[in-house]
């Protein structure tokens, strides 16, 4: 049977303490939990050391992710952070979230480069579509579809229309898709019981370590 996927997007949030603190909840977590499910935490870097050695002292099975990767190799890139680099601490990264998109103003082919980078450091693409239409580059197995009006709005879309998307989008290829927006551990189970959703992307409500082990038990 394939994994089903729950991936935490902390998104810009969370000091050094502050995510310490999460974690010192995280790890209350019933254990056998972490076999069951494939969950992929994504914090900001500056935290992606902090959350390795904490999963691997305290023997969290969790794997972790990035929420972005430069589009460049390594080099004379200032700012940038490199798949090399990431994959020092990460086998996932997010790329193409809608929330980026909007920043960044990135085209199918920047994203497409990161796809690359990332499979050329044995990185995990998440890629992030907003419609059943968006442009996925090669390479690509792990789909989130995320439509824009879900996330962070506390209106997410019904798990329905999220499976028939999710159904369109695998005549494209040969890929997992999760659902994203507004996921919370009241809906998580209507949304994992569609036949062609592999998991869930959650943000807002992965913050609380609390909530997102309520979204474990309950996915
Ligand atoms: P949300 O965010 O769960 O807060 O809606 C999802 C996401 O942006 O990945």
């Amino acid at each position: 049977m394939d994994s089903l996927f729950i991936v935490a997007n902390l998104k810009s949030n969370k000091t050094y303490d502050e995510a310490r603190l999460w974690l010192e909840t995280f790890k209350t977590i019933d254990k056998s939990l972490l076999e069951e499910k494939k969950i992929i935490i994504c914090p900001s870097f500056t935290l992606l050391g902090l959350f390795k050695s904490f999963s691997s002292d305290n023997n969290l099975k969790v794997s972790l992710g990035a929420q972005n990767v430069s589009s460049l190799d390594e080099g004379a890139h200032t700012g940038e952070v490199n798949a090399k680099q990431i994959k020092d601490f990460a086998d996932y990264v997010i790329i193409g979230h809608s929330e980026e998109r909007k920043l960044l103003n990135e085209s199918d082919e920047v994203l497409s480069q990161k796809v690359n980078l990332c499979l050329k450091y044995g990185l995990n693409p998440i890629y992030c579509v907003q419609d059943k239409d968006t442009f996925i580059p090669q390479g690509v197995s792990l789909v989130a579809y995320e439509p824009v009006f879900a996330i962070g709005s506390g209106n997410p879309d019904t798990p329905e229309n999220a499976n028939q998307v999710a159904s369109e989008i695998k005549t494209k290829g040969e890929y997992q898709v999760l659902y994203g927006g507004s996921v919370t551990n009241e809906n998580v189970g209507s949304f994992i019981s569609q036949s062609n959703l592999s998991g869930v992307l959650v943000g807002g409500a992965s913050l609380e370590a609390q909530e997102l082990i309520k979204i474990i038990q309950n996915a």
